[in-house]
């Protein structure tokens, strides 16, 4: 049936009639990407593939698979509180919402009522991997990976270090049993049983909340887990809002808040920093030299008034990026709200760049329209464009995405390939292509199996067989995935697929 492939930061393909061959153990054995009805026992025979060896699956007119979407950040805990606090600012919101909220996962009873609620949802969202922050309990954290775990979900899970900063009630109190608790979550995951592909689906991952919730031993501490396991994946947060990145620096005494985790040797390759909204671009170029990944969290910066992430420029930079959810400073657990909002803050900075794109050669560029008024083109003038006057200033964008829109193919690589790099999973995951694991949605466009009318398109007269030769196949395959990307919840999700298990999706049903 119809498959979406991504390929780049920059290209995915559309294939009306493509055919994935999955192992028993979830991975992908062979892609052939069209096959004719009629050629389809010659492919199998190519293959070495006999019918009654297989179990052939043919999607419905108006279904396609692409790969599962890559959360690579959020909070499990503050689910509970989706949809409020947007009316503050960063610090303000932790105080007053976020860690009230958080704290009642002291009781392991809460988490075991609130956790299985929260996972439903995200993998229903069509999420298969995600990278979780829990609260500061170990207890409750335990709870958290041991239901991802039973989902069958890929997932790295943390619980926070947090040793200042932070209200007397929701603090740990010492390096020593933060360290302790955390080593003791890390033993818990490594002993859930491995899935039947034979590697763990669930991973550890070190989660200094932000560089102002820990003290300089504590980091320290925390440098040293990492030194000893470089496998070990680390995530926290980086320059989300104004106020937190002045206050890092002056803790921190440090010229930028990613500094002060590279002096604790903190930024690797396994890193995922969460934001980045106010990075410069000496701090791009430090990230991109240690390899570290950005999750761009569009949803939780407009909704926390913290600013938009310059993804274009990270991307120019060589930075790895993905999308994160960032719940409950984000008010939706779908990566599809993140895309959305992913295009809608491109769109904005690509706006303002063109507005605020001024020539310093203010009198020297003549150039006019026609007409013989000034047009766009004209120096010092609004709306500018400067890469399109001859001058020698220095202000020409330098890049392919900086200050650009990102496009559908961008947007659908940071949800996809571009987290899987950020998780450092690009071998696995990300794409379909032979040994990675086939981790997958089943997505329906169709409003009579879905009661989506958007993704339909609103048209009474549409039939999605209409009009739809082989030629143009692949340009409806196109329209669909649009429309699911930014019409598309999780009533369009069928199957969510990990590691060739079905583990979610509306026709799910775990007791069948
Ligand atoms: N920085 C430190 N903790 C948090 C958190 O829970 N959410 C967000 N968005 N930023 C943070
Ligand atoms: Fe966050």
């Amino acid at each position: 049936g119809s498959v979406i492939n991504p390929q780049s930061v920059t290209d995915y393909l559309a294939l009306p009639r493509c055919l994935i061959c999955v192992s028993p153990q979830g991975d992908i054995e062979w892609i052939v990407e069209d096959v004719e009805n009629t050629k389809l026992n010659d492919v199998l025979a190519q293959h070495n593939c006999a019918h009654s060896d297989i179990t052939l699956v043919c999607l419905n007119d108006g279904e396609f698979l692409m790969p599962g979407l890559v959360d690579t950040h959020t909070h499990a805990c503050q689910v509970p509180n989706l949809g409020v606090g947007g009316e503050m600012e960063l610090l303000q919101w932790l105080d007053n919402y976020t860690f009230p909220t958080e704290v009642r996962f002291k009781d392991v009873k809460y988490a075991e009522r609130a956790y299985p609620d929260v996972v439903r949802r995200i993998v229903n969202s069509g999420t298969t991997t995600c990278c979780y922050y829990g609260s500061l309990h170990l207890e409750a954290t335990k709870v958290l990976a041991s239901l991802v775990h039973a989902a069958g979900q890929r997932a790295f899970v943390g619980k926070c270090n947090m040793n200042r900063n932070c209200p007397p009630n929701y603090i740990e109190p010492s390096v020593k049993e933060s360290v302790d608790t955390t080593l003791a979550l890390f033993k818990y995951i490594e002993e859930l049983p491995k899935a039947t592909c034979g590697e763990p689906l669930l991973h550890p991952i070190l989660t200094p909340r932000f560089a102002i919730s820990c003290t300089e031993e504590l980091l320290t501490r925390l440098s040293e887990i990492a030194q000893k396991n470089p496998k070990l994946a680390i995530q926290t947060h980086i320059s989300e809002n104004k106020a937190e990145v002045e206050l890092t620096k002056s803790m921190f005494k440090t010229n930028s808040y990613a500094e002060a985790y590279d002096k604790f040797h903190l930024l690797r390759n396994n890193t995922v920093l969460a934001h980045g909204v106010h990075l410069t671009e000496d701090e791009m170029v430090l990230i991109a030299k240690r390899g570290s990944g950005v999750a761009h969290c569009p949803t939780s910066n407009f909704y926390l008034s913290s600013g938009m992430a310059r993804v274009g420029m990270l991307l120019d930079h060589g930075v790895k990026v993905g999308l994160g959810t960032d719940v409950a400073g984000g008010y939706s657990p779908s990566i599809l709200t993140e895309i959305q909002h992913a295009s809608i803050a491109s769109k904005m900075l690509a706006i303002q760049a063109a507005d605020n794109m001024k020539c310093k050669c203010s009198g020297g560029c003549s150039e006019s329209s026609s007409s013989g008024e000034e047009d766009s083109r004209s120096c010092g003038r609004r709306g500018h464009q400067h890469h399109e006057c001859d001058c020698e200033c220095d202000e020409k964008p330098s890049g392919r995405f900086t200050n650009q829109k990102l496009s559908i193919a961008t947007l659908l690589y940071l949800a996809t390939l571009g987290g899987a790099e950020v998780c450092c999973l690009q071998d696995r995951i990300g794409s379909f292509e032979q040994t990675k694991a086939f981790d997958a949605l089943l997505v329906s466009v169709r409003e009579k199996d879905t009661g989506n009318p958007a993704v339909w398109g609103y048209n009474p007269d549409r039939d999605l067989t209409q009009g739809v030769t082989a030629q143009n196949a692949d340009k409806s395959l196109i329209e669909w995935l649009e429309r699911f990307l930014f019409c598309g919840d999780d009533r369009n999700i069928k199957k969510v697929i990990v590691q060739g298990r079905t583990i979610g999706g509306r026709d799910y049903h775990p007791s069948q």
